[in-house]
């Protein structure tokens, strides 16, 4: 029998993973939205992803996850152990990036419309351009590429493999 991961770790990893979708629904479709509101509700998401990171990982260590008990050779779950570790890093990185690239450019911002984080970080336009860049493009990209690996070997697990690896975290 597969051994779960506990109810509030299970729940970080869906919350945390909605959230993200959501922030790149937002942005993405900012013109259907409009543009104002979806950029709002994309930051404020991505900030409250954050925060949710931080509580995820600080309850990680509180409460470990369960062994993985699933015949598989020691690189996979080795691959999948650093896998894990990047993705916790940059779904850190993408809101941080982009928290700090709007404090730099002057915007204070309007956490949803309830009530407003000012500016506190000031930096040079060039350390802006750098944030944005890393925020659209780099580290986007390669966190897209990551989920897309791990839900790609999620599912193999799933479908071709059947060992059930998904219900550790379903
Ligand atoms: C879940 C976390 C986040 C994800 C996945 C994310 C993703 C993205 C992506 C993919 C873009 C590029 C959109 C495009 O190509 O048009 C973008 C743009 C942007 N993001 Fe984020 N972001 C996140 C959090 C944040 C946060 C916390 C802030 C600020 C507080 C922020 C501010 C921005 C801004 C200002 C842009 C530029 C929009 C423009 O003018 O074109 N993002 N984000
Ligand atoms: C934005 C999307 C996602 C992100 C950022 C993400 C991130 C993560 C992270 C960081 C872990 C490691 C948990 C830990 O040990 O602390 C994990 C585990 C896991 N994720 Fe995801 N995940 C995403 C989507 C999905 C989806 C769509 C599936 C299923 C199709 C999935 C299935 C799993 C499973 C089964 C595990 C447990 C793996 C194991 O312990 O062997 N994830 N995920």
């Amino acid at each position: 029998m597969v051994l779960k991961y506990s109810l509030p770790a299970r729940f970080f990893h869906w919350a945390t993973s909605l959230l993200i979708v959501a922030a790149w629904i937002c942005v993405e479709f900012r013109g259907a939205i409009g543009p104002s509101l979806g950029m709002t509700l994309h930051k404020s998401i991505g900030v409250t992803l954050f925060v949710l990171v931080v509580a995820r990982l600080i309850y990680r260590f509180v409460d470990a996850p369960p062994p993985l008990n699933i015949d598989m050779p020691d690189w996979q779950k080795k691959g999948a152990h650093l896998i894990h570790w990047l993705l916790y890093g940059l779904i850190l990185a993408q809101p941080l990036s982009g928290f700090v690239m709007t404090q730099v450019a002057g915007y204070p911002l309007s956490f949803f419309g309830l009530f407003e984080i000012p500016v506190f970080i000031s930096g040079s336009a060039e350390l802006g351009q750098t944030l944005s860049f890393l925020h659209q493009e780099v580290i986007w990209n390669v966190l897209l590429g990551l989920i897309i690996l791990h839900v790609g070997f999620a599912l193999r697990h799933q479908l071709i493999k059947k060992d059930k690896l998904i219900n550790r975290m379903w």
